[in-house]
């Protein structure tokens, strides 16, 4: 094969359509950050990027089809903590999660919120408690598979509240919620990104957040913390990564798009009427996302063999 000329190659990319693999369904928190950012990376780098929705197995499926792609720009990934927590909850990945990928940056950090079916019984979250403590085992949590953020709040959860539930799976959030306004589920925990809408018109019900400090999105809201959770937080960073081999200096050309969007007021204003904001300039580049994702394999893997909860 041709070795790729690194500076050759480099000069003239991006040359034709760039595939940006969203390991959820359409519609849900991760697909509302790709296409976010997806849009103003397009205009900065003059090709389309086109957002491919590649779902299953908590985001792992899209992840290894982009650790298998081509290194030459034209794939990439835009995932988020589930990167981190699937290295350990899948104990057969098709992929080496810390050396199967290239970095270009850290775009965002989605605070979550556990809500449940508009017409959930508890009032307030000490009573959601207590709610779920008494009836968990005929409960119902909807989440985007293990792996997902959904997933790990789920189980954060469960493990503080000492109570199983019967978790149900979706291909994403997206999904999950369409089910849980319908009444067909009964709790979810969910990033800002896809609940705001639904909180705000009343057709779920929000009990807590899941950040050290309430939301100015939704003031009234506790944080976990404040309702006897003790250091219950989990918010969730997104990234964007391309395959292992692609050239450094593609990277940093899309890391100079990513922070050119970050930098666009519209994508601010977009994020902060969903409850989060853009990943500073710093953030948005390849070693800080490298750093990020290390940190958080290392952060989280005791969590999970704790819980003693993995995918196989
Ligand atoms: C998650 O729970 O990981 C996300 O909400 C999945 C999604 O973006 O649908």
């Amino acid at each position: 094969a041709t070795m790729l000329t690194a500076p050759a190659f480099a000069q003239d990319y991006p040359e034709r359509q760039i595939t940006m693999v969203v390991p959820f369904a359409a519609g849900g928190p991760t697909d509302t950050v790709a296409r976010l950012v997806a849009e103003k990376m397009s205009g900065d780098l003059g090709q389309q990027i086109v957002v491919e929705n590649v779902g299953g197995a908590g985001g792992t499926l899209g992840a290894g089809q982009v650790a298998k792609a081509d290194p030459d720009g034209y794939t990439v990934l835009l995932h988020h903590i589930g990167m981190a927590t699937a290295a350990t909850l899948y104990r057969n990945l098709a992929y080496d999660t810390p050396n199967a990928f290239e970095y270009v940056g850290l775009v965002t950090e989605v605070p979550m919120v556990i809500v449940a079916r508009k017409d959930f019984e508890p009032t307030d979250f000490k009573g959601f408690i207590d709610y779920v403590k008494a009836n968990g085992d005929s409960l119902t949590l909807a989440n985007a598979g293990i792996g997902a953020a959904s997933h790990l709040c789920g189980m954060l959860l469960m493990q503080a509240l000492e109570t199983p539930l019967v978790t149900v799976p979706y291909k994403g959030t997206g999904p999950a919620m369409t089910d849980l306004l319908g009444g067909q589920t009964d709790i979810m925990c969910d990033q800002t990104t896809n609940t705001t809408q639904q909180i705000k018109g009343g057709t779920i019900k929000a009990y807590a957040v899941t950040t050290p400090e309430r939301l100015d999105l939704f003031p009234d809201l506790p944080t976990a913390e404040e309702s006897g959770l003790a250091g219950f937080e989990v918010s969730i960073w997104h990234g964007i990564y391309t395959p292992k081999g692609t050239p450094a200096e593609v990277n940093e050309r899309l890391s100079k798009s990513l922070q050119t969007a970050l930098a666009d007021e519209g994508v601010a204003k977009a994020m902060a009427d969903l409850g989060t904001a853009p990943s500073s300039a710093e953030d948005a580049m390849p070693a800080a996302l490298k750093a990020k994702l290390e940190s958080e394999i290392a952060r989280w893997k005791p969590v999970i063999e704790a819980a003693g909860v993995y995918a196989d």
